[in-house]
C-alpha cells in the first residue's frame, strides 16, 4: 500500500531541496575546478548554465513530482501512461546509487577529520606535515573504510526516520547551522591579511583560461550543484502539497546554491591568498591547503573543526537525498518498508563503496580507462549518466508530457506566463542541443 508522505511545511521542503543541492559540488570540487580554470570566467559561465539549464531543468522534476505524487520509477509514466517513460526514472535510480557509494568516501574524509581535529583541540597536540597526513589518512583502509561507513550509516539513521522527522528535521537543523558557520568562516577569512588578493583572484575573470574541458565541467556541475538529472528533485517534489509554488521555491533553491558556491571561494581563496599559497591544489585544497592555513591563525584549529562542520551538514543533507531516491523506489512509498529497505540499501552502498575508497589506497595503483576506480565512477556518474539523465529529462518534459499539466504546476501568476514560455523553449530547444553538443565535444576528443 502507497502512504505518501508529505513535507510539513514550504520551509522544510526548500530547507530540504537546497540541501540536496549545496554539497561536494558546490564546496569541494567547484573551488578547487575554478581555481584551475580562470577563477571568475568560469564562475561566469556557471552562472549562465545555472539559469539556463540547471534551473529550468529543476523546474521540470518538480513539475514531474509534484504531479505525480509518487516516486521516480513510476512518475513519467502515471503522467503520460508509456510505461517505457519510466526508464528515465530507472536511469536515475541506478545512476544515485553509484553516485551515493563514491560520495561516502569523500563524505568519509570529512568524517575522519573531523575525529582528528577534535583530538588535536583536546590533547593539545599538532602536526603540521598536513600532506602526509592526508596520504596516510586516505591510504590507510582501516581508517578509510571506517569513515566511509560511519558516514553511510549517519546517511541511513536519518533517511529511516522518514521525511518528516528525518529529512525535513535534518535539513531545518542543519542549514542554518552551516549559514552560520559559513559567517563566521568568512569573516575569518576576510579579515586575514592580504585577503583582498584571494577576493581579487576570485572576482577577477581571466577568459583566456578558458577551455573546452572548463566549458564541459561547468555544463556538468550546473546539473550536478542543484541535484537535477537523477529524479532526486523529482523524489522530493513529490512529497509537496499542491499550494506552494514550484517556480519561488526553485529559484530559492538556484540562489541558495549560487550564494553558498560563491561564499565557498570567499572563504577559501582569501584564506589561501594571505599566506601566498597558490590557490590551485585541485582535490586535497581542502583537507591539505586550508588546515595549513588555519595553523598559522590563533584559534585555528577550532576554525578548521567549524569548516569541517560545515563541510559535513553540505555533504550529509545531499547524501539522504540521494538514498532517499532509491528508497522511495525500492519501498514504492510504502513506509512499513523504510527501515529494512535503509538497511539493505546501507550495506550494498557500502560494498559498492569499497573499491573507490581503496583507489587511494590499496587500489591506487590499478588504473584503466578514466584512472582509478574512483575516477572511473565519478566519470560514468558526472560525464555520462548525469547528462544522460538531464537531457531525457529534457526531452520528456519538452515534448512528450502534456503542457497543459506543466502550465498547471507552474503558473500561478499572470507573470509566470511568458516566463513558462521561455522554459518551453528552452527545454525544447537549448538544453537538449547542448547537451549534445558538449557531449559530442567530450566523445570526439
Ligand atoms: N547536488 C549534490 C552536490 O553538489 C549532488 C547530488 C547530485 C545530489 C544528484 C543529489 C542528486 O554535491
Amino acid at each position: 500500500m502507497e502512504t505518501q508522505s508529505q513535507w510539513s511545511s514550504k520551509l522544510g521542503f526548500i530547507l530540504a531541496s537546497a540541501g540536496s543541492a549545496i554539497g561536494l559540488g558546490a564546496m569541494w570540487k567547484f573551488p578547487y575546478v575554478m581555481a584551475d580554470n580562470g577563477g571568475a570566467a568560469f564562475l561566469f559561465i556557471f552562472i549562465l548554465f545555472t539559469m539556463l539549464i540547471g534551473f529550468p531543468l529543476l523546474l521540470s522534476e518538480f513539475v514531474i513530482g509534484r504531479q505525480s505524487q509518487t516516486y521516480s520509477t513510476r512518475s513519467f509514466s502515471k503522467l503520460t501512461g508509456k510505461k517505457y517513460h519510466d526508464l528515465i526514472g530507472h536511469l536515475g535510480n541506478i545512476g544515485v546509487f553509484i553516485l551515493l557509494s563514491f560520495y561516502s568516501v569523500i563524505g568519509g574524509w570529512i568524517l575522519l577529520y573531523m575525529i582528528r581535529t577534535i583530538y588535536v583541540l583536546v590533547a593539545g597536540s599538532s602536526q603540521h606535515d598536513y600532506e602526509g597526513l592526508f596520504g596516510s589518512l586516505i591510504s590507510n583502509p582501516f581508517y578509510a573504510l571506517g569513515g566511509q561507513a560511519l558516514f553511510i550509516v549517519l546517511t541511513a539513521v536519518i533517511v529511516a526516520n522518514g521525511i518528516q522527522n528525518g529529512i525535513e528535521r535534518a535539513s531545518k537543523i542543519m542549514m542554518p547551522l552551516l549559514f552560520t558557520a559559513f559567517i563566521i568562516i568568512i569573516i575569518r577569512s576576510l579579515t586575514l591579511d592580504n585577503a583582498m588578493a584571494g577576493v581579487s583572484y576570485f572576482l577577477k575573470p581571466d577568459f583566456g583560461k578558458l577551455s573546452a574541458d572548463s566549458i564541459l565541467f561547468a555544463l556538468g556541475q550546473s546539473f550536478f550543484s542543484l541535484s537535477v538529472g537523477f529524479g532526486g528533485m523529482l523524489t522530493y517534489a513529490s512529497y509537496l502539497d499542491r499550494k506552494t509554488d514550484l517556480t519561488q521555491s526553485g529559484v530559492s533553491v538556484v540562489l541558495l546554491n549560487l550564494v553558498i558556491t560563491i561564499l565557498a571561494g570567499l572563504a577559501i581563496f582569501p584564506a589561501t591568498a594571505s599566506l601566498g599559497i597558490e590557490a590551485a591544489q585541485g582535490p586535497g585544497l581542502l583537507f591539505i591547503v586550508l588546515p595549513y592555513v588555519f595553523d598559522q591563525l590563533p584559534l585555528g584549529q577550532l576554525f578548521y573543526l567549524i569548516f569541517l562542520l560545515l563541510f559535513f551538514f553540505a555533504t550529509i543533507t545531499s547524501s539522504i537525498s540521494l538514498l532517499e531516491i532509491n528508497v522511495a523506489n525500492v519501498t514504492k512509498n510504502n513506509n512499513n518498508k523504510r527501515v529494512k529497505a535503509v538497511a539493505l540499501l546501507a550495506i550494498g552502498l557500502f560494498v559498492l563503496g569499497i573499491p573507490s575508497t581503496l583507489s587511494s589506497g590499496l587500489l591506487g595503483d590499478v588504473k584503466f580507462l578514466a584512472g582509478t576506480f574512483f575516477d572511473n565512477m565519478d566519470y560514468l556518474v558526472s560525464n555520462i549518466m548525469l547528462p544522460l539523465g538531464a537531457f531525457l529529462f529534457s526531452i520528456f518534459t519538452g515534448y512528450l508530457l502534456d503542457q497543459r499539466l506543466s502550465h498547471q504546476q507552474l503558473v500561478t501568476k499572470p507573470y509566470q506566463e511568458p516566463l513558462f514560455k521561455l522554459w518551453i523553449f528552452l527545454l525544447k530547444f537549448v538544453i537538449p542541443l547542448v547537451i549534445i553538443g558538449v557531449f559530442l565535444s567530450l566523445i570526439l576528443k
